[in-house]
């Protein structure tokens, strides 16, 4: 008997070993250790035994049983991981390789240029700071010197909004000027802020014109802060776009925020003679700014005997546009992917 149940022992590992497959495998184990299997029918010779011999060859018979199993378990795990390293060669996949790219987006190009001299400014002390898109009506124009009835209110025509508390009227910002007064509160003096953000207006849309576009404020309030300082801050804005100096002269201009006001134009950055740019001049007009009027310092609760400023308001979407030849202003905030996927990240 326990010659038999040795040799079955050997034969069947040997046997499970040779299984190829995950059926040729359910066969062996059938063949050893089922209802009419091979082990089945040792087991019914034990009662043939004396009863001396019985216990020693019932418990071999079991270890001989348990034997079998574990090999046939383990053959099973190896037939598995042979088959799945088949499956992956079959479909000529190699599971070291990196896996397939992953659409990603770019940046805007407004944002592109905003980084940029959010960088540069903040090199030189500045703050980089946001204000809401919908403003009150007090920091978009009253506070700014621009008051109900003032016709530069006609060239700021927005969207309003009902009254819902003490704030008063709120409307979309028109431009990023509104900042000014909300740091000026927020940090007081000494101050060097820029503010970078989106501004609306009723525009009758066309290449130029858009309801929704980008503006960069800039505004440093400090003891005796003046026009050389403007223009040097306004230069380097300049310098940090189209990343050369550019020549530039000051015209006057009116903003009711500022006193004296400007216009800055620089010498065309595309031609020498007169292009579609500017319009034939060799000029473009750029940047407005001015000395900070008394009435803004006053409204963020500062002394104008003792600070001045300068401010200045960066159209981001026009530099933008001039940098990157952009020649519609509508394509700017469009979404279209045709016109998004030239500026990768
Ligand atoms: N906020 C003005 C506008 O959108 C632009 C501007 C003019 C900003 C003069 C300034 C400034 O800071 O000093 O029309």
């Amino acid at each position: 008997m326990r010659d038999r149940l040795e040799a079955l022992c050997r034969d069947g590992i040997a046997a499970v070993s040779e299984a190829k497959s995950a059926d040729a495998l359910q066969e062996v184990e059938i063949h050893l250790l089922g209802r009419n299997g091979a082990l089945t029918a040792l087991l019914k010779g034990l009662g043939k035994l004396s009863a001396a011999e019985r216990p020693a060859a019932g418990k071999l018979a079991n270890e001989v049983k348990q034997a079998l199993q574990q090999a046939v378990e383990e053959g099973r795990c190896s037939l598995a991981q042979a088959e799945l390293a088949q499956d992956l060669s079959g479909v000529g996949m190699d599971p070291t390789l990196p896996g397939s790219d992953l659409p990603s987006g770019g940046v805007h190009p407004v944002m592109a240029v905003a980084r940029e001299l959010e960088d540069l400014f903040s090199s030189m002390g500045y703050v980089v700071w946001d204000g809401p898109e919908i403003e009150t009506e007090a920091h978009n124009f009253d506070d700014l010197n621009i008051p109900t009835d003032h016709p530069a209110r006609e060239s700021h025509d927005t969207i309003w909004m009902q009254d819902h508390g003490t704030s008063g009227r709120l409307c979309l910002r028109t431009h990023t000027s509104p900042v000014q007064i909300r740091a000026l509160q927020k940090f007081g003096a000494p101050l060097r802020v820029i503010a970078p953000g989106r501004v609306f207006r009723q525009e009758a849309q066309d290449a130029t014109h858009e309801h929704t576009f980008h503006q960069m404020e800039g505004l440093v309030v400090d003891k005796g802060i003046g026009v050389p300082h403007m223009l040097h801050a306004m230069n380097s804005m300049l310098e940090g776009v189209f990343g050369r100096q550019l020549e530039t002269r000051l015209r006057p201009g009116f903003f009711p925020f500022v006193e004296p006001g400007f216009e800055l134009d620089a010498r065309c950055p595309f031609c020498k003679e007169g292009c579609k740019v500017c319009k034939g001049s060799t000029w473009i007009e750029l940047m407005p700014g001015g000395l900070v009027h008394p009435h803004v310092l006053l409204s963020a609760g500062l002394d104008p005997q003792v600070y001045s400023g300068f401010a200045f308001g960066l159209g981001l979407s026009r530099m933008a546009m001039l940098r990157y030849g952009i020649h519609d202003i509508r394509w700017m905030m469009s979404g279209d992917l045709r016109f998004l996927e030239q500026f990768p990240a």
